[in-house]
């Protein structure tokens, strides 16, 4: 097995983008499980149930969303973190650290090549969601 040396700039931005990475899935996690506007919603009208009071459901998810708010705020931060790092990341190469391997060389091995396909569809993805995170941010504050 072939081993291979990988520069302190490398792992620093390769355990970046992935501690970044989880903490911007486990802020969807929340928003999709714990947080959701509806659970929420569902504990603060179980809550008035208890007492004389009651808000229309309407009011009760604008509070859900207010509660949940400082938290889907760190997805934002993180989203932008996360933005700079993958742009650092395909400018790197420039400044001859992190050089991208010509995926389908005709020297690698087919497994290689395959592991090599997976990666640009990964890096596919991950450039249209935070393409699409920016966009969405960027209308929502115009
Ligand atoms: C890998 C990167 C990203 C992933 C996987 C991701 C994922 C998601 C998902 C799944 C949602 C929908 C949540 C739902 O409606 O249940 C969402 C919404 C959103 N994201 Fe991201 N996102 C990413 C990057 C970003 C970036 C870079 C920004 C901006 C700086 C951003 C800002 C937003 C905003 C503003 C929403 C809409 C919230 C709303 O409609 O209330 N995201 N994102």
């Amino acid at each position: 097995m072939k081993i291979k040396n990988y520069s302190a700039v490398y792992r620093m931005m390769h355990w970046s983008i992935a501690i970044c990475m989880m903490l911007l899935l486990i802020t969807i996690f929340l928003r999709l499980t714990w947080m959701n506007k509806n659970n929420v919603a569902e504990i603060i009208q179980n809550y008035l149930n208890t007492t004389d009071q009651s808000l229309t459901q309407d009011q009760l998810i604008v509070l859900a969303k207010k509660i949940r708010q400082p938290m889907w705020d760190w997805h934002i931060y993180l989203g932008y973190g996360l933005a700079v790092m993958f742009s650092l990341r395909f400018l790197l190469p420039l400044f001859g650290e992190m050089k991208f391997q010509r995926s389908f060389k005709k020297e690698l091995l087919l497994k290689e090549k395959f592991q090599n396909f997976i990666y640009l569809v990964f890096y596919g993805c991950v450039v249209i969601s935070l393409s699409t995170g920016l966009v969405k941010i960027w209308t929502i504050n115009n």
